[in-house]
């Protein structure tokens, strides 16, 4: 595509004048925070609340569900929700809870399936969530199941994810959250990439997790053997669109561009593009070949997280060879967050009731995370959406 071709460009060409020049992209001023707003239970609370529940999340990735009558069972935070896509085509998101008393329509997993039986009496639902039979009912008495239907969820499938509202009083505008970054996924098209693997893992609290997915600060001491033995560290090209966020980091290579023609450049080879969904997830593509999305809610206590970690391939891999780059590229993937940042993330958390600090702070060189702490603000204390 020439156009996102035309807009690597231009992101190699900021990050190789930063890198000529000893600069990166920043913000206007260091930003201090309070610790309190990593720790104080009932902010982050009612900050989920708000953030989560009342805005667009995405919830699951075009690719889990590819086959019509297919449908994926997971939990956000604590609210159980079944997506389905139905005979057309057409995705919709329920709370997994049956009107009967409350129990699973379905258990946590995925695969293809139109109707769906409760697990404790066997009311049976369709994917669109209607009631089309009660167990038993010539006994169980006088009830209209056209009138019952799981309760629907905010549902929208674009730019590769599934995004929903988790509280179901809220019907949203998507383009207006999307403030165009939907433009930008399309470039990346996820909806047509392989669906290599997914796994979950339990990482540190909400906002000292996502911190870490936003910073260009720490590649030469967290990662030397992984994902900074490649990437120049504090070398940043960023730009926002809403509460969302895309940025690069150079590559070692990056300063090769100077000897190029730039109609010649080959930008992909050169720097790392990372996609970051407000407020929960984020797609790292690697040479336009394989990416790594990772979509992070916090665990109903607030006190942790759960990443689903997918690695998605451009096509099938087919060949022995193709096979072992995409393991190869999931191994670094797996080992860069698991074993290298979360575990520093978790070091962060156990001593953050130390009374070590009453502020952290976030560098100009650090405008990411910036952008990311102005929005919860926004989206808080003023409303603004
Ligand atoms: S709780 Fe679902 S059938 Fe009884
Ligand atoms: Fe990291």
């Amino acid at each position: 595509m020439a156009h996102q071709k035309e807009k690597l460009i231009s992101i190699a060409r900021r990050l190789l004048n930063h890198n000529l020049n000893g600069s990166t992209d920043q913000a206007d001023n260091v930003m201090v925070k309070p610790v309190s707003d990593y720790t104080n239970g009932d902010l982050i609370k009612s900050e989920v609340s708000k953030i989560f529940y009342d805005h667009p999340v995405p919830i699951a990735l075009s690719p889990e569900l590819k086959e019509n009558n297919s449908y994926k069972a997971t939990k956000a935070i604590d609210t159980p929700v079944l997506v389905t896509r139905d005979k057309d085509g057409i995705v919709r998101a329920f709370i997994n809870i049956c009107k009967h008393r409350g129990a699973p329509v379905c258990p946590e997993g995925s695969g293809t399936k139109s109707k769906f039986n409760c697990m404790y009496h066997g009311w049976m639902y369709d994917n669109t969530g209607q009631l089309i039979n009660i167990f038993k009912s010539d006994t169980f008495g006088d009830v209209d199941t056209s009138k019952i239907k799981l309760t629907e969820l905010f549902c929208e499938e674009r730019a590769g994810f599934i995004w929903v509202c988790l509280n179901p009083d809220i019907k949203y505008n998507l383009d207006e959250w999307m403030s165009g970054f939907d433009k930008e996924l399309d470039d990346i098209d996820l909806k047509n990439w392989h669906l290599f693997r997914s796994i979950k893992l339990n990482g540190p609290r909400w906002k000292i997790c996502w911190d870490g997915y936003l910073d260009g600060y720490h590649h030469h001491m967290v990662h030397p053997k992984t994902v900074g033995k490649n990437t120049i560290v504090n070398l940043i090209a960023h730009d926002t669109f809403g509460p969302h966020q895309r940025f690069a980091f150079g590559l070692k290579n990056i300063n090769e561009l100077s000897d190029i023609e730039e109609k010649d450049w080959e930008p992909e080879n050169h720097l790392r593009l990372i996609h970051s969904v407000f407020p929960n997830s984020s797609i790292s593509a690697i040479q336009n070949q394989h990416c790594l999305v990772s979509i992070v809610f916090p665990t109903p206590d607030l006190q942790g997280t759960i990443t689903s970690q997918y690695i998605l391939c451009l096509k099938e891999p087919k060949t022995n060879q193709e096979i072992k780059e995409a393991e190869e590229f999931a191994k670094l993937a797996l080992v860069s967050i698991e074993d290298e940042d979360y575990p520093m993330n978790f070091m962060i958390q156990d001593s953050i009731d130390s009374k070590a600090n009453t502020e952290f702070m976030f560098g100009k060189n650090e405008p990411i995370q910036q952008h990311y702490h102005n929005w919860i603000d926004k989206l808080t204390k003023k409303n603004i959406l």
